[in-house]
Parts: C-alpha cells; structure tokens; sequence
C-alpha cells in the first residue's frame, strides 16, 4: 500500500462559525504539528481508551466502538510501518488522527470526540509521552550507572590526589571519585521517578475545563491508561504544567551532573594533568594541529547543558502569566520539553560508552598525588593521636610544609632527626603512617576513600540499579 495523506487544504474541524479561512501564515503559525506528531502513539492509545469508556457508558454503540478501535489499531499500524504519513497541513497530531479515522470509517469516527476537547486530550497525550520518555531516560541512566561502576571497581585502589578549590588536597581512590557521579546519578533517577509519580494522575474528562454533561467514567479510562488515578480538579486538569516544569528541573540536574563530570575528563584528558585518555572513537582532531585529540564530545554536552537549563526557564515563562485554564500559550511546552529530552537523550548515548571506553592512566595519577603535600593532614592527625592538640598539630605541620617549600623537597624527603627539632612525639613510624597507601587504606569511615569502603559503594549501587 502507497502512502495516503489527507486532503491538502483541510477544513478546520472548528470551521463551524467562521466565514473565511484562516490566513497561510496564521495558520502555520498556530499549527503545532511538526513537534506534536510525535506523540501519535499516545495520542492513539489514549483515544482507544477513551472509546471503550464511552460504549461501556452507552454514550455511543458497541458497534462504533469496536469500528473506532479497529479504525485507530490500523492507523497506528500504518504509522508504524511508514505506509500512512502524518499530514503536515493538519493543524496537529489530534486532529490529524480523527480526521484520518473518519477518512477510513466514516460517520462513527466523527463521534470519538464525544465527552472530550484538546485541552483535556493534550493534556493527556503529554503525560502519556513523558512517562514513555522517563522510562527510556531512565534506562539511559542505568547504561551510565553501570558504565561508572565498571571503571570505579578497575580502579579502585589507583591513587590520585583529590581536589577542593581545584587545589591538590588529599589522597583518593579513582574509584571513590567516580562514585560519586554514581550517587549522583542515582538521585537522578529517583528525581525522575518522583516528578513521574506525582504526575501519574489521568487529566481526561476534564474537557475544555468545567467537565461534561455526559456520564463518563474517568476511572476506568485512567486504569487502562495505567494512571493511578484521576485529576480531581478540570480546571486543574486542563492548566497544569507543573509535571513538565519538574521534569525539566529533573533533566537540567542531570545535565549538570554530565556538565560536572564532562568539565574534569576535559581536565583529566589534558597534558597538564594527563589522567585519563579518551578512545579515538570519542575524541576529534584538528584540521590544523596534527598533535591534537580533543574532548569534544564531552565539551559538548558541557555545552548543551545551557539549552536545557535554558528550555527550563523558557517552560517557567510561559507559564507564570497564564490565567486559568487553557491558554494557547500552553502549546509552547511541546518543543521546549522534547527538545530537552532529545538532548539529554543524546548526550546519555554517548557518555556511556564514552566512559566505559576511558583509558585511565594510573601512573600519572599517582605520579601527582605524591606532590602537592596531600599527606599534610595525615601527618596533623599522627601528631594528634599521639596527643598534640589538633590546632598544635595543625600549625606544626604548616611550618614543617614550609620548610619542605623552601628546600624543593615532600614531607616523606625530611629525615627523622629534621621532624624532631619541631616535636619529640615524632618517631619513625611517621614515614608509613603518610605513605599515600596509609592515607587512603585507613580512611575507612562510611563512604570514605578507602578500598573496602568504595567497594562497600559499588555493592549499594549495583543493588539500586537492580531493583
Ligand atoms: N495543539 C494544542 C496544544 O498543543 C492542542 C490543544 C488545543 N486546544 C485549543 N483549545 N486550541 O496545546
């Protein structure tokens, strides 16, 4: 079978009290379809629902019932193979599918709309396509997860100095930082699937805005839609955003998180620090500098983290001078939420991989933590445990970095008698106690750097994302 449009200059199905047609550019300018398409599947599947509820009330026949199911099946199937294409000239999504229907079943699918406007069915239709969409994110987010985790257990004991003011501070595992994005990345997932729970209410049958006179069964459409349950306000029902508004918060956090972590593999990738090297397949050249392999990939997601914060702010807007309840102005939340879904979408593709394929260069790492005095605050404590009030301790130190500053040298360079002239409770023993495997091997408190402690952190997460 070929593929079928619809009439070129449809109609309007709201042609009724209008003498003329709506200006060309007016009507572009009003149609929504080329980004409200995208929610055919839900748009179909809603209407489905929304049919049997009405021959289960008897608001229309079992026999147009079951010709509209049959109907919206076929067109869905038609979609999905590529044989029917969505006619641009509609002026969006819904009335394309029930201009479609009545094309192909006649009279019973002018009855569809029975009990129901755009306002509730968009409504619906979005909810719909977001909880789709979190599932799919979510999924994406477990990859990365994973991905995470697989390199934090590879490296787990490889030492590197960890950073505060991007100063060197104090030793770390490779393993501890990475799971850190993996906690964080975590509570992206329950952010989603809190915005998702909250939303998870059927707006359907709140019509334009006051309800309807006819005797439906909103429940019942809810349930076969997989809703909890049913907005309990139609004016609430038809002028919420709110669940686009948290979700788009939702997506900007994520897109920080993969700003924050893109931002230290640039770091980590560069010359200077030298901690990580990106595989080719991640990385680009430059057409002129033969020696360059550039991040782009996560310079580029650092970048697009602005368009999502941006389509949050957008989103806010739009919607803080909207008197109740729908506004045309409303159409506006399509693009700026599908436009940050593709884009978290797409920079969670390729960040997984990115990092599963991430080469750590563990020499260097270690090579840079035995610089920069990351020991100081274990030499502080070996004083302090040994009696000196910490402040003491914590003053001597400074002077004995002093000395070290002056004469080019690291704490584990002074010999035992140079420690002595500052205190006599240091004894040979201080040498191991601020070896960098000491430092990190000893701190063993919960969610600290050490091994046990890090493999206790990939034990928790890998169950989380189980589950
Ligand atoms: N395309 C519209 C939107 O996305 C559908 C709802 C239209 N409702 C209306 N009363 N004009 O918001």
């Amino acid at each position: 079978m070929g593929k079928t449009c619809i009439i070129k200059t449809m109609e309007k199905m709201w042609a009724g009290r209008f003498s003329k047609a709506l200006d060309e550019k007016a009507d572009d300018f009003n149609s929504s379809i080329s980004f409200d398409s995208r929610m055919y599947r839900q748009d179909i599947t809603g209407s489905i629902a929304h049919a049997s509820m009405l021959a289960k009330q008897g608001i229309i026949s079992s026999a147009d019932c079951e010709k509209i199911i049959a109907g919206l099946g076929d067109i869905l199937d038609d979609i999905d193979g590529g044989r029917l294409e969505i006619d641009m000239n509609c002026e969006d999504i819904h009335m394309f599918v029930e201009a479609e229907l009545t094309k192909r079943i006649g009279d019973a699918g002018k009855k569809l709309h029975t009990a129901r406007s755009r306002n509730d069915q968009v409504a619906l239709d979005i909810r719909l396509y977001l909880k789709d969409k979190s599932s799919e994110l979510t999924a994406l987010l477990r990859e990365l997860i994973e991905a995470v985790t697989e390199q934090a257990e590879k490296n787990k004991s490889a030492i590197l100095p960890g950073y505060t003011h991007l100063q060197r501070a104090q030793p770390i595992t490779f393993g501890h930082h990475l799971m850190a994005y993996a906690m964080m990345l975590l509570r992206d997932i329950s952010r989603l699937e809190d915005a998702v729970a909250r939303m998870n209410l059927s707006p359907l049958g709140s019509c334009a805005l006051a309800g309807t006179t006819y005797n439906t069964d909103r429940e019942f459409v809810a349930e076969k839609l997989g809703f909890d349950g049913i907005t309990l306000n139609s004016i609430d029902g038809v002028s919420d955003r709110d669940f686009c508004v948290e979700l788009m918060s939702a997506y900007s956090i994520i897109m920080m998180h993969l700003s924050r972590f893109s931002e230290e593999i640039i770091l980590w990738s560069s010359w200077e620090f030298s901690f990580v090297e990106l595989d080719d397949s991640f990385t680009t050249g430059s057409s002129i500098m033969p020696q360059k392999k550039n991040s782009d990939m996560a310079e580029l997601v650092r970048g697009k983290t602005g368009r999502v914060y941006g389509n949050l702010m957008a989103m806010l807007a739009t919607l803080k001078g909207l008197p109740l309840a729908y506004n045309k102005d409303m159409q506006e939340d399509k693009e700026a939420i599908f436009d940050s879904i593709d884009t978290v979408e797409a920079c969670l593709e390729v960040f997984a991989p990115m990092i599963r394929t991430m080469r750590v260069k563990q020499d260097n790492m270690y090579r840079a933590a035995q610089k920069g005095f990351i020991n100081a605050t274990d030499l502080a404590d070996y004083l302090t445990k040994k009696g000196m009030p910490f402040r003491s301790a914590y003053k001597t130190v400074g002077q004995i970095v002093a000395e070290c500053i002056s004469k080019n040298c690291v704490l584990d360079d002074l010999s035992l008698e140079e420690y002595k002239k500052y205190s006599d409770i240091f004894e040979a023993d201080l040498f191991d106690e601020i070896s960098l495997e000491t430092c990190v091997s000893k701190r063993i408190s919960a969610g600290g750097t050490s091994v046990a402690s890090v493999e206790a952190q990939i034990a928790y997460v890998k169950k989380e994302i189980s589950k």
